[in-house]
């Protein structure tokens, strides 16, 4: 009885011990072959069972069938420990799939064009500055020379913000000219600034329309500024940005800050031009709003749309490619 016993214990330790060495599942099958198979060791204990003459034999019978048991248990969590480690090292290291793409993101066209239309300035000697996209009424149309009843108020469509103090009235900036004002209030002249920034406009959308962009405005105020001042500064800007060979004209245009106004437009081949922007005299009245003196100063004022140069640079034809979040076409700006 004791020699079976100890017989069954040595099987015991004797399986647990090589089953843990194990690494295969072929291995373990044939471990489990040699232990719990039909013909295997525990089945040949139970054979030769029947032939041990002993009173104790329910004890050792029931020793044997807690083995089966526990190795059985035994086999079926190695079986589950190699499954699982052997998945994971699957999922970390299948080389057959296909890499993930890493996918970084880049500036934006609007902004890749904004910094080298302010590059361009800054080179011509300008600074750079900015100012709120929450603009007050005065600011915004008042000091410009653009009074409440001015039909001039209808290009601006705007974007009221509604103010519970009701101090003043407030909107998102249709455009970048306040700046002008603010520019003049703080600091002295000589000024030579750019200003680019975010605009809002309350309309519809088309190809060339969208209803939030971004200007950059320019400003640039001393005593004996001149128009060919002005002219040559922005022939020199076009070349900048389009190349040497870029032909200009200004055509006579109204903005009610400016004293004469005019538009500037680039040659993009042969007959085509395009606007790129309204410029002008600074208006003796702006002056006067933010007490410059007109018999001593003046100056000239520009401003022009970054989609639209981005647009006739890079020859896009639909203002909201820009804002639409569609990867194909943000992709070739990378
Ligand atoms: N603020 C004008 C607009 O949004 C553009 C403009 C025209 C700005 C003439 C200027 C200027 O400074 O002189 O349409």
């Amino acid at each position: 009885m004791d020699n079976h016993k100890s017989y069954l214990k040595t099987l015991e330790s004797n399986a647990i011990k090589s089953l843990e060495t194990l690494q295969t599942l072929e291995e373990i099958e044939n471990w489990r072959i040699e232990y719990l198979g039909r013909k295997g060791k525990l089945s040949q204990f139970f054979q030769s069972f029947k032939d041990i003459k002993n009173e104790n034999k329910n004890e050792l019978g029931t020793i044997a069938n807690d083995l089966k048991i526990s190795l059985e248990q035994y086999y079926k969590k190695k079986i589950n420990s190699i499954q699982s480690s052997k998945l994971k090292i699957n999922e970390i290291f299948d080389y057959s799939l296909p890499g993930k793409p890493n996918i970084s993101g880049s500036i934006h066209p609007t902004i890749q064009m904004m910094n080298e239309i302010c590059n361009a300035f800054s080179s011509l000697g300008f600074n750079i500055y900015e100012g709120p996209e929450i603009e007050s009424e005065e600011y915004a149309f008042d000091k410009l020379n653009i009074p409440s009843n001015h039909p001039a108020r209808d290009i601006w469509d705007t974007i009221w913000v509604e103010n519970t103090q009701e101090l003043e009235s407030l909107l998102l900036r249709p455009h970048t000219s306040p700046m002008q004002i603010r520019i003049m209030e703080k600091y002295p002249p000589p000024i030579r600034v750019v200003v680019p920034g975010k605009c809002y406009r309350y309309e519809a959308t088309d190809n060339t329309h969208e209803w939030h962009f971004h200007q950059i405005e320019g400003l640039v105020v001393d005593t004996n500024i001149n128009f060919a001042n002005m002219k040559s500064t922005l022939f020199e800007f076009a070349r900048l940005i389009f190349g040497e060979q870029t032909k200009a004209r200004f055509r006579c245009d109204f903005f009610p800050f400016v004293e004469p106004g005019a538009e500037m437009s680039v040659n993009i081949k042969d007959d085509e031009w395009l606007e790129l922007m309204g410029a002008g005299m600074v208006h003796p009245k702006v002056l006067q709003n933010v007490n410059l003196d007109p018999e001593i100063y003046s100056g000239f004022a520009f401003g022009l749309g970054i989609e639209r140069v981005a647009m006739i640079r890079f020859g896009i034809n639909n203002i909201r490619d820009f804002y639409s979040n569609d990867f194909q076409f943000l992709r070739q700006f990378n």
